[in-house]
Order: C-alpha cells, then structure tokens, then sequence
C-alpha cells in the first residue's frame, strides 16, 4: 500500500487493532432483539428521510427469502453534505461493523456499500478494509465462530445525484439505468435483485453500531423525545468554521451551531439566510434560527433536517445566482422519468435564467404552479424537493427579487 500526504497508512490500519464488540455482542443475540434494540435507541435514518431505522430491519427480518441484501448509501449526493465521506475516511471500521451487524439482523448474507464515485479517497480506504477484512476472516464464511456469512462488495457511483435515491441505487447495482422504481414494492420486501433489502446511509449504520455496542439506552438518553441520539452536521458556506461537527439533538439551538461551533459568519457580514438540510429543503431567514436543532423543530418551522447539511448564506450574493444555481442543479439532475419533473425543472430553470435580471408576479406564479405540479406527480423525493429552495427563498424575500423589476425595470 501506497502512503502519501493525504492517506496514511494508520487510516488503514484501524481495521488491526479493532475488536468488533458491537459485531459480536450482536451475533451472540437473537436478530428480533437487535432489531427490537435499536427500535428502542429512536434512532431515524440520516439519509434525509428519516425513517426509524429498527423498524426497518424488523420488517426487512420478518420477509421469507432465501436472499437478503444489506446496501450501504455512501452515494452523499445532496450539495452541501460530507459527513458520509468523513466517516468512510476517519472511521471506516465502525462503518463496516454497521454494515455487518445490520446484515445479521435481517439475516443477508451479502451487502454492498456504493460510494459517491468523485469520492476517491474514502473509496480507497474502504476497499482496503474490506480486503483486510477477508484477510483476517472477519468477512467471508463463519464469521467469528458463529456461523454467520456475509461477503461485502464496494460499487463506485457515476455521479448521478437520484442514484442515491435507495430505489435509483438498486437498479444502479443491478446494471441499469439510475431512476427510481414505483414503490411499492419497497425495498425490504422486493429490492436488489428482487430479494429483500436494507438500504440504509453511512451514517446511520454507524450509529446503529454505537447502539448496540453501548446498548439503546445510552443512545436514547441523549436527544428530544422526536429526535435521539447525535447527528453529524455539515457547516459550510460563509462562516469562519466550516467543517462536520457532532451535534446532541435539542441541545443547541441552529443559530448557536453557527455562532459557536461555526464561529459566526465570514467577514463580520450580516447573516441573510440558512439552508437547514441541503439544497433540498426550505430556507430559513436569520430571524428564524433561533430553534433548537432537531426534526420536529425544523419541521414545525416549514423545513427539514435532511442530510444534515447547513449551508450559511451571508448578505452580499447575487440571489438570482443562486436561484439560477440551484434549478440547474435539478434540471440536471432529474433521471426524466416523471414528465413534470423532467420539464418543469427545466422550465423553472428558464425562467430563472432569462429573469436574470428582474422578475414578474407572473413569473413567480408559474414557478410556484410548476412546483406543485412536480411535488404531485413525482415518484421519487427529488421531484417532491426540487423547488423547496426556490419557493422558500422568493417566499422570503419575494420583495427583493420584485423590487429588482422596480429599480430597474423603469
Ligand atoms: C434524490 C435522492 C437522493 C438521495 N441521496 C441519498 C444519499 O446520497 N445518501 C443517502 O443515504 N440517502 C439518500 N437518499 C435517501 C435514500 O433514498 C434512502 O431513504 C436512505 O438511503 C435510507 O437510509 P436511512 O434510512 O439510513 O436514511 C436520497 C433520496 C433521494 C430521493
Ligand atoms: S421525480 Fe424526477 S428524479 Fe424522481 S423518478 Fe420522477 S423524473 Fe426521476
């Protein structure tokens, strides 16, 4: 193995010095109780929709099949999101002993991990995990005496930001096209290859691997009754200190995540806005932060957690730019499934663009329809997402961007 300034070789050599407690804790248990544990620890999946992530194994468990698949989403596609690519680089042993304990629970015998594919550094490590890991007999046949097999396979994304829809994923894997399928059927009754399968984010199966290491209790203490358990977010955009930072839900509030951990905003500049969850969720004004971080909090202020991705925006930006940003960002980005999602993302992005300079209520009354339309007829969530942003922000600071048309239009 190569060692250069960014990758040492400790990275890889986690994997020597590593017990897996929480891995054989687990295959000593009967799988309803891991299940049933991590029902218990309220822990909901990171990977934006936030699904409680025990009920899923159970109901994954209880499938008859003689094939289940456990797939790890490292797919990060959602602007503004890294904290996948800082477990897969700085953790990757937790994240395979996840992997492996969810495996069990529903009784796979086979997984796959799909990491973004510009993701070059995490995906080298994690391949060398998984190498040392057959090296060592920690995967492969009779895991640890017990009986247990699992075989893990590293798939490379292409890019596509709906591939790391879970739907989109499968059928990545399988070869095809990445867009998303109907559901249901959903994954946990017919998914990869047909078979039964969880899908669930880095995250999230790394925290599954604290529950059951620590027990439930330990994770359920921390939190609000709506949100368990810690939360990696994401800080960037115009603050002094952006980075991936580890948050216990409902004790701080989204503006003191800003102030201290992020050390405030960039240049002593004036706060003009915070995307809470990535580039798919609402935003909120700077008079509007001052709430606890958690879902139920978010959600009751008309946006979402999401990836966990909080971009801080400061006075100063061209707002059409990032309008123009963000709808060409989906207009891309839609797999052209859905009719209105292929065209109506195209079309708001038509607007935007030839609007660069001043907008009509017209305008904005056909983006907003456009938005409708879309959220109604889109199969997957990023459809259902895709003019959260837009809409948020011309809801709040509709005036601005109208006024454009007072000043300049004459
Ligand atoms: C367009 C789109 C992109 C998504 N991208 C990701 C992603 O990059 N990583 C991820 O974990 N989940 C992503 N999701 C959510 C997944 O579909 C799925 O809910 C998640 O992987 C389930 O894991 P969890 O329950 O642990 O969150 C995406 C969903 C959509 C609609
Ligand atoms: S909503 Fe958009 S991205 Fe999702 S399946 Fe339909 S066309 Fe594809």
């Amino acid at each position: 193995m190569e060692e250069t300034l960014f990758l040492k070789k400790d990275m890889y050599d986690q994997i020597e010095n590593y017990d897996f407690s929480g891995l054989k804790k687990a295959l000593s248990m009967e799988r309803e109780d891991i299940a049933r544990q991590v029902k218990e620890s309220g822990l909901k999946g990171r990977g934006g929709a936030g699904f409680p992530t025990g009920l899923k194994w159970e109901l994954a468990l209880k499938e008859k099949s003689d094939k289940k698949y456990v797939i790890c989403n490292g797919d990060e596609g959602e602007p503004g999101t890294f904290k996948d690519r800082f477990l897969l680089e700085y953790n990757p042993v937790k994240v395979l002993e996840g992997i492996m304990i969810a495996a069990y629970a529903i009784g796979a015998d086979e997984g796959y991990c799909y990491i973004r594919g510009e993701y070059h550094r995490p995906v080298r490590i994690f391949k060398r995990i998984i190498e040392k890991a057959y090296d060592k007999g920690i995967l492969g046949k009779n895991i640890f005496g017990s009986g247990f097999s699992f075989d893990l396979h590293l798939v490379k994304g292409a890019g596509a930001y709906v591939c790391g829809d879970e739907t989109s994923l499968l059928n990545s894997i399988e070869g095809k096209r990445g867009s998303s399928r109907i559901k249901p059927p959903y994954p946990v009754s017919k998914g990869l290859f047909g078979k039964p399968t969880v899908v669930n984010n880095v995250e999230t199966l790394t925290a599954a691997a604290e529950i059951i290491t620590n027990g439930p209790e330990v994770y359920s203490r921390m939190g609000t009754e709506g949100s368990r358990g810690t939360k990696l977010v994401c800080l960037s955009g115009d603050v002094q200190k952006p980075g991936v930072y580890e948050i216990e839900f409902g004790r701080m509030t989204l503006k003191e995540i800003i102030t201290e951990f992020g050390g405030g905003i960039r240049e002593n500049r004036k706060l003009k806005f915070v995307v809470p969850g990535g580039i798919s969720t609402a935003v909120l004004t700077a008079d509007e932060i001052d709430i606890p971080y958690t879902y139920e909090d978010l959600e009751k202020a008309g946006t979402s957690l999401g990836s966990g991705a909080i971009i801080v925006v400061a006075e100063g930006h061209n707002l059409v730019s990032l309008l123009n940003n963000v709808s060409r960002f989906f207009m891309d980005e839609t797999c052209g499934t859905c009719f209105p999602c292929r065209e109506g993302n195209r079309q708001v992005h038509h607007i935007l663009k030839s609007n660069s300079e001043r907008f009509s209520e017209r305008d904005v009354r056909i983006i907003s329809d456009l938005g409708r339309t879309i959220h109604l007829a889109a199969r997957c969530g990023l459809g259902q997402t895709s003019l959260n942003f837009i809409n948020s922000v011309f809801d709040k600071f509709g005036n601005e961007l109208m006024e454009r048309k007072e000043i300049t239009g004459g």
